[in-house]
């Protein structure tokens, strides 16, 4: 069976981000994947130190014992799909995220990354109403330096407005493509 990572990166448990991961959720639910998702804000994430302990014969694990994360490692390397969901903050994705990913450090191996050749997918939430002022862009072009450099295939890169709680849903556009991506997730798998 496909193993499905979803990462959110919102804090808010009734919010935007959070309702269109459930939407995405349940149809992998339904069409038999195995997913999972992670909320960032509930686990405990340092920073990383750019210690480069990592680099030491390269463990798959980081030299940061004291937090979530060596737990949360293998996880991310046996899902076969990996799905970045986060809101817009400050133009770009949220810090929780970044804070996530900066730890993938840790995942290298000689000559490459354990995650290289996975595939993943997007979804981005912000509250402009203007796309090129929400800074969605900026977080698209991160994510996509990210895909490219783990050699990943991208599903699908979804984002639009949504700023208050409960405004997703009425954003029946976006929640239209959310469900579009989770159907895509699921034939690729
Ligand atoms: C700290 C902070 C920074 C934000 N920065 C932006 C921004 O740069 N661009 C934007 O369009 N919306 C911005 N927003 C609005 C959020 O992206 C929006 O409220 C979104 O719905 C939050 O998603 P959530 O409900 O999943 O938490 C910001 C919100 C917060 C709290």
């Amino acid at each position: 069976m496909s193993k499905i990572l979803i990462l959110n990166g919102s804090a808010r448990r009734k919010g935007n981000t959070r309702y269109l991961i459930n939407q995405m959720n349940d149809i992998l639910e339904k069409k038999g994947m195995e997913s999972r998702i992670l909320h960032l804000h509930e686990l405990n994430i340092k920073h990383c130190r750019g210690c480069f302990w990592c680099y030491e014969g390269f463990p798959l694990r980081c030299v940061q014992d004291d937090d979530d994360m060596n737990e949360i490692y293998p996880k991310i390397i046996e899902a076969d799909t990996i799905i970045f969901a986060s809101p817009i903050y400050w133009f770009n994705y949220s810090g929780q995220l970044k804070l996530f990913i900066d730890r993938l450090v840790a995942l290298h191996v000689k000559g490459g990354h354990k995650l290289d050749g996975k595939r993943f997918a997007v979804l981005f939430v912000y509250g402009d109403t203007n796309v090129k002022e929400s800074g969605v862009q900026h977080a698209i072009n991160s994510i996509k330096h990210l895909i490219r450099y783990m050699k990943g295939e991208t599903l699908g890169i979804v984002h639009g407005t949504a700023n208050d709680i409960g405004d997703a849903e009425k954003n029946t556009r976006l929640v239209a493509e959310v469900r579009e991506l989770a159907n895509k997730i699921c034939n690729a798998s």
